[in-house]
């Protein structure tokens, strides 16, 4: 109660000066928050320079997500690049073949938008049934900020692209060089190159000093450290979309060019990693909501494995190709419970459940899960992944 609590005291930091304005030039969290971190999951992948980390969903509110904490994806490691010495250059069927500075691109009109990035892997460890004990770690291969950019279709009006130039090859300066074929219908509508995040530059994980962003799309195509922009009448059919990139069906068949990220959604709390730790009584639900087609209007949530669903409460912004914040506010009664989230996005689509999508995709795929997510949560508050039919 109110008059036993014995932090109701004096504080060292009541008694003390703190710390000057200076002490931390660039700022950093309380570290009471040391445990806000990416993590990865080692035995994903066999080197740390070809790997990923994921973002710590349920330990964050709102959409943006903040910039030390966006998730990384890399081929061959983080390139170093030096701006100085970096050039972007657009060359292929163009009337005038360029090489532009950083300085170069500052000087194209430029807009800010917020965007989801997603990638295609993300949840693609949970297609034979639940593996990873998160949502960090089923569904943090996404980030969401404010890019700064010039819109990509300048760039090749600057270099005048020619009638039959209807693909675009985009290849980044890591050792990777990784590449990937764009169609010219994408690259003149919404794509940007960027040179910030959140305000402030690139950081060197996400693709300073430039990156390509690709709105909506899977996020192996908007390549990193962007150094050449190509002009060409197909596809190139490089490593990223062939090996790669590509969703095996049941039938031996691979599905290519699934470039849309579909519409989903996770509850990041409660999770594995973010129990009920207050006992019963009232509670906030909350998780994350996006489409790659458009925006996320409404979404249904179930605390008792979808025998009944509420309209959960949408609360932030609500842009296209951005994550959306959902919350439903309820009374917890100290029974298990069985969580699940389900998107609906601006074009009527519907996220499935796993099986629906097993049903038309089999079993075989990494790439473009988004099926319905349970949590299952215990008596004491403890969370866990789990499967329902
Ligand atoms: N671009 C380059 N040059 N090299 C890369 O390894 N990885 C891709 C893409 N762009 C990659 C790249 C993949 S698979 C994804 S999911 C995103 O970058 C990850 O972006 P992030 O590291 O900013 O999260
Ligand atoms: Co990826």
């Amino acid at each position: 109660s109110a008059q036993t609590d014995p932090a109701i005291a004096i504080h060292p930091w009541m008694q003390e000066l703190g710390d000057g304005v200076d002490a931390a030039p660039y700022g950093m969290p309380s570290p009471h928050e040391a445990d806000v971190k990416r993590r990865t999951v080692e035995w994903l992948t066999a080197d740390p320079v070809s790997s990923i980390n994921f973002t710590p969903l349920h330990d964050l509110d709102g959409t943006i997500t903040p910039n030390g904490l966006c998730f990384e994806r890399h081929h061959s490691g983080v390139a170093r690049v030096d701006p100085a010495q970096h050039r972007l250059m657009i060359h292929g069927l163009v009337d005038k073949p360029l090489v532009l500075t950083m300085e170069d691109l500052k000087r194209f009109p430029r807009q800010n938008h917020v965007y989801f990035l997603e990638c295609a892997a993300n949840s693609g460890m949970e297609w034979r049934g639940s593996q990873l004990n998160g949502c960090q770690f089923t569904h943090g291969m996404i980030h969401n900020v404010m890019y700064t950019g010039v819109p990509l279709r300048l760039v090749l009006e600057e270099a005048g692209v020619k009638p039959e130039g209807k693909w675009l090859l985009a290849e980044g300066a890591d050792a990777a060089a990784m590449t990937r074929s764009i169609p010219m219908e994408k690259a003149l509508d919404d794509c940007l190159v960027a040179f910030k995040m959140n305000g402030e530059a690139l950081r060197p994980e996400q693709g300073y000093p430039v990156r390509l962003v690709v709105p909506g799309w899977e996020g192996n195509m908007w390549v990193k450290w962007l150094r050449r922009l190509e002009v060409g009448d197909q596809p190139w059919h490089h490593r990223e979309e062939t090996s790669k990139y590509t969703d095996l069906m049941a039938d031996g068949v691979a599905r290519r060019f699934t470039w849309e990220m579909d519409a989903k959604s996770v509850i990041t709390s409660p999770s594995p990693q973010a129990p009920i730790t207050h006992g019963p009584g009232p509670t906030v639900l909350t998780g994350l909501a996006w489409s790659g087609r458009g925006t996320i209007p409404r979404v249904d949530v179930t605390i008792d494995g979808g025998i009944t669903w509420q309209e959960a409460r949408m609360d932030g912004p609500s842009t296209p190709k951005a994550l959306h914040r959902f919350y439903y506010d309820f009374e917890w009664d100290g029974k298990p419970l069985l969580l699940q989230s389900r998107a609906h996005d601006s074009t009527g689509y519907v996220q499935p459940t796993k099986d629906a999508l097993r049903e038309i995709r089999g079993e075989n795929s990494i790439y473009h899960n988004n099926g319905i997510q349970t949590w299952a949560v215990d008596a004491d508050g403890k969370a866990e992944n789990v499967e329902i039919s």
